[in-house]
C-alpha cells in the first residue's frame, strides 16, 4: 500500500521485518527499540546501531528525545542514515520525532510491534511527545519512508496490549467498513488465538482505512477526526478511572454510539451489534461506576471542545460515520441513559 500525502509518500507492507534490510538499500541503520522488544525478538532487530529507550508512556518525553539525539551525534549519524523505530506506539512516536528533527530530517522506517501500533499509531505520519502531564502536546506530521508490519511480533503481546489494538480495529470497522466488522464477528476464535492470517487481515484492513482518511486530510482539518470515534468519552474514562486505552475506547464507542442512537443516525440494533463485537474481542462495554458529571467535566477540558459544543464523529449506521457538532449537554444525556 502507498500513502501519498503532502508531507511525504509512505510504502506500507504487512510482511516480515526481515525486509527492512532490503529497504535500507545499503544505508547505515540506527534502530530505536525498547528492552522488552529487543529481548523477545532479537532476531528481528536489523544490523547496525541499536538505541534502547525506556518502556511505556513515561518514556515519551523530551528527556528521552535528548538522549536519543545525543546518541545520534555520538555515533556520528549523518543525513544518509535511516532511522528504524521497532516497538510499540511509544517507540514509533519517539523514533518519528527524532527522525523529523535530527539534521532537519532523516529517513525513517517504522516496524511497529504491537497491534495498536500496526493498526493505528505507525500509520499516518504523526509523532507525539508528552509535556507537563499533557499527552502528545508536542508533535510533528511527516510521513515515514516505509512502515513494515510483521504480525509475528504479536504472538508475544500481553492480552491487555492485544485488546488495546483490537479496540482500534473495531473502531475502524465501525466508522468505515462493515466487512471488517463482519470479519471480526465471524473470526473471533482465530483472532484471539492470534492466527497470522486473521491478524494480517485486521492489520491490512485497518491500514487501508486509515490511509484513505489520512490521504484526504493529513493535518486533521476535518475527516481525520473520524478516527477519534470513541476517544472523547474514552480519554475521559482513562483520566477519571485509570482504565487502559483499549477498554476506555471500547466503552467510549458504546457511549458515543448511544448518542448516535438518540440523535437518530444509528439504530438500537447497530448499538447492540457494536457492543457484541467488542465483547467478542474481550472488551468491556458497561460504564464503570463513574458519574456523567465527572466524565463531562473531563470532556469539557478536551481540546476538541468549541464553546459548549464538541465536534464528534457520529456513527451513521455501522461502517459509516460523519462529523457532527454536538452540545455537551446532549452527550451528558446519552451518558445518563447508559447508567
Ligand atoms: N502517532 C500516532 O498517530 C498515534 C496513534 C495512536 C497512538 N499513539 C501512541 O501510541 C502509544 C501507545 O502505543 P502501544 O499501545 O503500542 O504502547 P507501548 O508502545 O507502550 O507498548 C506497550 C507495551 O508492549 C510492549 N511490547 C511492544 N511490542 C511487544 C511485543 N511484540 N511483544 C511483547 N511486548 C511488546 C512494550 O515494551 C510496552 O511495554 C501512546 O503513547 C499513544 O499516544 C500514537
Ligand atoms: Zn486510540
Amino acid at each position: 500500500m502507498i500513502l501519498k500525502a503532502a508531507s511525504g509518500v509512505c510504502r506500507i507492507s504487512v510482511s516480515p521485518a526481515g525486509g527492512i534490510a532490503k529497504l535500507s538499500r545499503g544505508r547505515r541503520l540506527v534502530t530505536l527499540t525498547d528492552a522488552r522488544v529487543r529481548r523477545l525478538h532479537p532476531g528481528k532487530v536489523p544490523g547496525g546501531d541499536v538505541i534502547v529507550i525506556g518502556r511505556g508512556e513515561k518514556a515519551k518525553t523530551l528527556a528521552t528525545l535528548e538522549t536519543v539525539l545525543s546518541k545520534f551525534s555520538e555515533l556520528e549519524i549523518d543525513r544518509s542514515a535511516m532511522v528504524v523505530g521497532m516497538g510499540g506506539g511509544v517507540v514509533c512516536d519517539v523514533a518519528g520525532f527524532a527522525a523529523a528533527t535530527y539534521h532537519r530530517g532523516l529517513d525513517l522506517c517504522l516496524a511497529p510491534t504491537t497491534l495498536l501500533a500496526q493498526a493505528d499509531a505507525a500509520i499516518g505520519g504523526k509523532s507525539g511527545l508528552n509535556l507537563g502531564g499533557y499527552k502528545n502536546l508536542l508533535g510533528a506530521i511527516r510521513q515515514p519512508e516505509a512502515v513494515v508490519c510483521d504480525v509475528a511480533f504479536l504472538k508475544t503481546l500481553d492480552d491487555d496490549e492485544m485488546r488495546n489494538g483490537l479496540a482500534e480495529v473495531v473502531k475502524h470497522g465501525a466508522i468505515a467498513s462493515l466487512p471488517l466488522l463482519r470479519f471480526v464477528e465471524a473470526n473471533s476464535a482465530k483472532i484471539l488465538a492470534r492466527e497470522p492470517p486473521a491478524l494480517k487481515r485486521l492489520v491490512s484492513d485497518s491500514i487501508a482505512i486509515k490511509c484513505a482518511i489520512v490521504q484526504r486530510d493529513e493535518n486533521e482539518a476535518g475527516e481525520r477526526m473520524k478516527l477519534n470515534f470513541g476517544h472523547t468519552v474514552g480519554h475521559a474514562l482513562e483520566n477519571a478511572c485509570g482504565l487502559p486505552h483499549g477498554k476506555a475506547v471500547g466503552i467510549g464507542m458504546v457511549a458515543e454510539c448511544e448518542l448516535a442512537v438518540s440523535l437518530g443516525t444509528a439504530s438500537r440494533a447497530d448499538a447492540r451489534r457494536l457492543a457484541a463485537a467488542l465483547e467478542l474481542m474481550g472488551l468491556p462495554t458497561g460504564m464503570p461506576g463513574v458519574g456523567s458529571d465527572v466524565l463531562c467535566e473531563a470532556i469539557s477540558r478536551d481540546k476538541k471542545r468549541r464553546g459548549g459544543e464538541l465536534i464528534l464523529p457520529l456513527l451513521a449506521g455501522l461502517g459509516k460515520c460523519k462529523l457532527v457538532r454536538v452540545r455537551l449537554a446532549k452527550l451528558k444525556e446519552a451518558l445518563d441513559d447508559l447508567d
